[in-house]
C-alpha cells in the first residue's frame, strides 16, 4: 500500500492507486478531513439492536428480516434486495457474476473500487472521464453505445456532484447493466436517488450504511435491482457474508424513523457544507469544483497541491489527495464536511499553506 506522502508516477503504482483510500491519510494527532464517514455516536435505536444481536452469535445469520425491512423501505419485493458486506462487496459480486460483459465502462472521476473489482475479475475497463470544465456533469452521450456494463456514482465521490435523475436514467437500456453507486445518497436527502425505480432495464443501485451512520467497520450495504440479476449476484456471494450485527443495523436503519433521522442529518450537513464552501471560496488560489452536494468538497489549487497537502499535515490536518482518482491530479484535494468549528480551524490553515 502506498503511504500518504508517497510520490506516484509508474504504471504499477497507478494500479495500486485504485486501492488507495482516505483512511491511509489519517494519522495520530491529525484532524481527519480525509474520510467521509460521519463521526457521531450511534443513536439508541441503532446501538441497542446491534448490541442485542451479540447474544445471537452462536446462530448463523438470518438475512430474511433485514431483507424484508430494506425492501419495505424502498417499496420493492424482497427478491429485489441483496444485502452485502458493504457496498464494496457489491462491486465485487457484480464484477464476478458479469464476467461475460463485452464492454465495461466506469464513469470517472469516481470511487476507484468498482474499477478495481472489474480489473480483478478480468474485465478490460473503458474509462469515461467527465471534464472539470463542465463541472463533471454527466453527459450520457459520452458513454459508448456498446457498453453493456456501466458504473456511475451519484452523488459522486470525489467530486460531490449530484447528477440529475434524467441524466443517470438515460444510461439505462435493454442489454446493459447500469450500476449506480448511491453510497452517499442519504447525505443528499435522496435528492436524485433511483432506489425505487423499477422501470429502468438492468438498473442496479448500490447502497451503503457506512457513511451517515458511521458504520464503516460493520460492513453493511445492499444492492437493489431486478430479481433475476440479483439471483446471479447472490450465487457468487460467500455464504453468510453479512454478519448478524450488520443485519441488525440494516433492519434498524430501514425503519421510517431512521429515514426521517437521515433527512435531518442531511439538512444539518447541507448547512455545514455551505459554511465550508463559502469559506473556501474566499481563499485566493482555491477553486471549489462543481456544485458540492454530499459530505465532502473537491477543490482545485493553483500551484503545488502536493506541497499544500503535506504542509496541511504539518499543521495538523489530513485531507484526501486527488491524484489517485482517474481524471484528477495532485492539484485536487477532497475535504470532508465537518462541523463549523472544525472548518473555522481548517480554512485559515489552508490559507496559510497557500500563502507560504
Ligand atoms: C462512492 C463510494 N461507494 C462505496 C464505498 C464503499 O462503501 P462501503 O463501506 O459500504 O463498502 C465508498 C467508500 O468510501 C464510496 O466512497
Amino acid at each position: 500500500m502506498p503511504s500518504a506522502g508517497m510520490p506516484k508516477s509508474s504504471v504499477i503504482l497507478e494500479c495500486m492507486d485504485l486501492g488507495f483510500h482516505g483512511d491511509l491519510e489519517v494519522g495520530s494527532g491529525l484532524v481527519d478531513l480525509a474520510v467521509n464517514v460521519r463521526r457521531a455516536p450511534m443513536p439508541p435505536w441503532l446501538a441497542e439492536p446491534v448490541a442485542a444481536s451479540l447474544a445471537d452469535l452462536a446462530a448463523y445469520p438470518d438475512s430474511a428480516p433485514a431483507t424484508a425491512a430494506v425492501a419495505a423501505r424502498h417499496a420493492r419485493p424482497t427478491a429485489e434486495v441483496l444485502l452485502t458486506a458493504g457496498a464494496a462487496q457489491g462491486f465485487v459480486l457484480l464484477a464476478q457474476a458479469l464476467r461475460g460483459a463485452r464492454r465495461a465502462v466506469v464513469v470517472h472521476p469516481q470511487f476507484t473500487e468498482p474499477e478495481a473489482a472489474l480489473r480483478n475479475a478480468g474485465h478490460e475497463v473503458t474509462r469515461v472521464l467527465l471534464p472539470a470544465a463542465t463541472g463533471y456533469a454527466l453527459d450520457p452521450a459520452l458513454v459508448p453505445g456498446d457498453a453493456d456494463l456501466v458504473f456511475v456514482g451519484n452523488p459522486t465521490n470525489p467530486t460531490s456532484v449530484l447528477h440529475p435523475v434524467e441524466a443517470v436514467a438515460a444510461l439505462a437500456r435493454p442489454g446493459r447493466v447500469l450500476v449506480v453507486d448511491e453510497a452517499f445518497a442519504d447525505t443528499t436527502g435522496e435528492a436524485a436517488s433511483l432506489a425505487e425505480r423499477r422501470d429502468l432495464p438492468g438498473l442496479v443501485v448500490v447502497r451503503s450504511l457506512t457513511k451517515t451512520w458511521g458504520l464503516a467497520g460493520l460492513r453493511i450495504g445492499y444492492l437493489l435491482g431486478p430479481a433475476d440479476l440479483l439471483a446471479r449476484l447472490a450465487a457468487v456471494q460467500p455464504l453468510w457474508a453479512v454478519s448478524t450485527p450488520a443485519l441488525a443495523a440494516a433492519a434498524a436503519c430501514a425503519s421510517p424513523a431512521a429515514v426521517a433521522a437521515e433527512r435531518e442529518i442531511a439538512a444539518g450537513l447541507a448547512a455545514d457544507r455551505d459554511h465550508l464552501v463559502a469559506a473556501l471560496r474566499g481563499l485566493p488560489g482555491v477553486t471549489v469544483e462543481g456544485r458540492p452536494a454530499s459530505s465532502f468538497v473537491l477543490i482545485r489549487l493553483d500551484g503545488d497541491g502536493e506541497r499544500v497537502r503535506l504542509a496541511l499535515r504539518d499543521l495538523g490536518y489530513a485531507v484526501r489527495r486527488g491524484d489517485t482518482f482517474p481524471g484528477l491530479g495532485a492539484g485536487w484535494l477532497r475535504i470532508a464536511v465537518r462541523d463549523t468549528a472544525t472548518t473555522d480551524g481548517f480554512v485559515p490553515a489552508l490559507r496559510k499553506t497557500m500563502e507560504a
